[in-house]
């Protein structure tokens, strides 16, 4: 089951057309959920609070539009829809429980202006159980690379097995990316240090990273991209020409607190293309 969360946004028109093509690839039926939070409305000046009803008739247009669109655009997916009471960002998290995937929009309806990412967004992208993917409203490439970003840690591994499948599905090839950077110290005149060592190095890290995937995917053509780079900007540059760009929540960062890490928070923001977070 795939789920798409929608609030009527650009966004999210554009999340559920994400979400009804992966279905398709998947054979999997797509669920559209949209979360009505009553809350907003519970302060005592607000005289002008909606009725309950004029709420869930809101909702439930909503969401028939939505599969609306779904149907319009792939014909044999099987959707559904459903209204759910709370918060979206905790309604969309138990939706999570019992998914393939999740799909929402990189923004919403609220947010100011210049926002590049919402709240929700955000919430879902660090806290939900099952993969999570962030679509961007203007995104319309639909065929193009997938990227996956690998680093050294073992968590990239559920991100590396969900790029393969969806490069496999969408027969696209694979960029393995890793990016590394010197450590400033590294500078210092009286260090002795080679760089070519160190791609050496990082080019062992991504064979043996995707190796196991390789053999799991082997229809999958993989190009594997070593550069010295900041992984954020690395990555970016690479979002430009892909369909999808896959990372882990966590790296090796240090703050293992932190729902989401550095380079997963930084794409979510900065990528082209659409971002699937994988914990
Ligand atoms: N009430 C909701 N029900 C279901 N999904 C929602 C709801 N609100 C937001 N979403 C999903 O989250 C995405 C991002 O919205 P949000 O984070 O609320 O952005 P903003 O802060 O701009 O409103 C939306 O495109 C939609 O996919
Ligand atoms: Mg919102």
């Amino acid at each position: 089951m795939i789920v798409a969360g929608v609030d009527g946004s650009r966004a999210s028109c554009a999340a559920v057309a994400w979400a009804v093509d992966d279905a398709k690839r998947r054979h999997e039926p797509l669920r559209i959920v949209h979360a009505v939070n009553r809350d907003s409305y519970r302060f005592s000046r607000f005289h002008a609070a909606p009725e309950p009803d004029v709420l869930d008739r809101m909702a439930q247009t909503m969401v028939a539009e939505a599969a609306a669109l779904a149907g319009e655009r792939q014909l044999d997916v099987e959707v559904s829809t459903e209204v759910v009471a709370g918060p979206a960002a905790v309604a969309l998290r138990e939706q999570a429980k019992d998914a393939t995937e999740i799909v929402i929009g990189s923004r919403g309806l609220g947010g100011f202006e210049g926002a590049l990412l919402g709240s929700v967004s955000l919430h879902v992208a660090g806290q939900a159980h099952c993969p999570v993917v962030v679509v961007r409203p203007d995104q319309e490439s639909v065929r193009g690379e997938v990227v996956a970003g690998v680093d050294d840690s073992p968590e990239c591994e559920p991100a590396l097995e969900f790029a393969f499948r969806q490069a496999e599905l969408r027969g696209s090839p694979l960029r393995a990316l890793h990016a590394w950077q010197p450590p400033v110290q590294l500078y210092a005149p009286q260090v002795n240090y080679d760089p070519d060592d160190i791609t050496a190095a990082a080019n062992q890290v991504v064979a043996a990273r995707i190796a196991r995937c390789r053999e799991a995917y082997p229809r999958v053509e993989v190009i594997e991209d070593v550069r010295r780079a900041h992984p954020v900007d690395a990555l970016v540059a690479a979002s430009a020409k892909a369909a999808l760009v896959v990372v882990g929540s966590h790296g090796r960062g240090v703050i293992r607190s932190a729902l989401l890490g550095s380079v997963s928070h930084a794409m979510l923001h900065h990528a082209r293309c659409a971002v699937a977070v994988v914990r």
